[in-house]
């Protein structure tokens, strides 16, 4: 064989991509790379208040660690030839346990914010939870998605404003109400607090030079209309239409005083299920069965609150163990991949939420870089559960983890 036919059998040119959102993407394999990129096209400061957490941020890293902790006991020979990943939650039909969760101000890591998230969410059979502090509104993200929709509701003092903003979420046709518990007063993000960051981020001379260093995110922020809270634009609560820090919006805005006496206030003012989320201990997963709700998210807002509070899935065994059947159980906070909500759901959980993950995809390459990370969850699920041995939700079980 000449070195012409053997350079031949071997040299491959592939077509040269010339979307760059494609060529973006392309080159990601996981969420940890799509984070990469993100931090790569976005401002510092913009980059920080999505992947920062509280204080010394050993919250965030726990949760992370406590899914590495667990390693699984798979079992082999079992003739599994199909997986089936589909569940319910809230009796309803998921395409695979996730629930995307609600996370403020999604435009400043994209134009369309809160309606790329919605239609990927729609387009992989998921819920998403959209946030009292979107950028978008409830009636434009209901426009852009004929799927399941969960709205999260903060308790502001102003008790009629919140009833008005449940009663648009009725009106447009969302599921159920998420309410976050874990937010008497807002985490200290030192990365935002170091940078003075505020939402929207102002211009100023840091903010300039870092805005030059990323031009096609400055250039689409320019582009786009101004961000606001959407859901209270105009309101005397103040709508974000000038910069604020989150901090003081959240600590004058929001009841720090919130007590069951507020779930029970909730029940009488919406007729759908409700969630709960931002449970830390089994007491208070048991207070909250006892007070009815249809489901908890055992979560501390991503280690964004209080620094030292316990990683969610260590708490999923637990509280399944004195509540399950009574209430679903969802667990929120460090899941990075398919294999994650595997865990999760032998652990005892219902489905899991997901905030981060979506938003370093959202970040790298708009709608799409969230429906790439969909996807890799939905086949590292089919994948991980074909490795283990469990043919379906219902077969994944305890028995299926070690160090749990
Ligand atoms: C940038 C960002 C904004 C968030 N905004 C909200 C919010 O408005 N309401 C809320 O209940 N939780 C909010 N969260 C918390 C998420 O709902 C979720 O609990 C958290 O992201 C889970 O951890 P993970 O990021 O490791 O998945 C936010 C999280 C992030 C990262």
């Amino acid at each position: 064989m000449s070195i012409y036919e053997t350079l031949r059998s071997v040299i491959r040119f592939d077509p040269i991509e010339t979307d760059p959102v494609e060529r973006r993407l392309k080159r990601a394999a996981s969420v940890a790379d799509l984070r990469r990129v993100a931090k790569r096209r976005l401002p510092g400061g913009v980059f920080d208040y999505i992947d920062g957490a509280a204080e010394d941020e050993r919250t965030l890293a726990a949760n992370e660690r406590a899914f590495a902790d667990v390693t699984f006991r798979p079992r082999v020979l079992r003739g599994i030839e199909k997986i089936d990943v589909t569940s319910t939650i809230l009796g309803q039909p998921l395409a695979y346990p996730l629930v995307l969760a609600p996370t403020g101000f999604s435009r400043i890591a994209d134009p369309q914010g809160e309606l790329a998230v919605a239609r990927a969410a729609a387009h992989a059979g998921l819920p998403y939870t959209l946030s009292t502090l979107s950028t978008r509104s409830i009636e434009e993200v209901r426009g852009v998605s004929d799927g399941r929709l969960w709205f999260q509701v903060y308790a502001w003092r102003d008790r009629a404003m919140v009833k008005e903003m449940i009663d648009r979420a009725a009106a447009a046709r969302f599921e159920a109400l998420v309410l976050t518990v874990d937010t008497a007063v807002l985490g200290r993000r030192e990365r935002d607090v170091r940078r003075g960051f505020s939402l929207p981020p102002s211009i100023g001379p840091q903010t300039l030079v870092d805005g030059a260093l990323h031009p096609s995110w400055t250039w689409a922020f320019v582009r786009s209309e101004p961000i606001r809270f959407a859901n209270v634009a105009g309101r005397d609560v103040g709508d974000g239409a000038s910069p604020v820090k989150l901090s003081d919006y959240i600590n004058t805005q929001f009841d720090p005083s919130l007590s069951w006496h507020d779930v029970e206030w909730l029940r009488s003012v919406w007729s759908g299920p409700i969630v709960i989320k931002g449970i830390q201990t089994v007491d208070d997963a048991r207070l909250a069965a006892d007070a009815g709700v249809e489901a908890i998210a055992l979560s501390n807002h991503g280690g964004r609150q209080l620094d030292g509070a316990p990683a969610p899935f260590s708490l999923v065994a637990p509280v399944a163990d004195a509540v399950g059947g009574r209430v679903e159980i969802i667990c929120d906070g460090g899941v990075r991949r398919g294999s994650d909500i595997v865990k999760a759901v032998a652990a005892g959980a219902n489905a899991c939420m997901a905030g981060r993950a979506y938003l370093y995809g959202l970040g790298a390459a708009g709608e799409r870089g969230v429906d790439r990370v969909l996807s890799w969850f939905l086949n590292d699920m089919e994948r991980t559960m074909l490795l283990v041995g469990a043919a379906d939700i219902a077969a994944l079980n305890r028995e299926f983890l070690d160090g749990s």
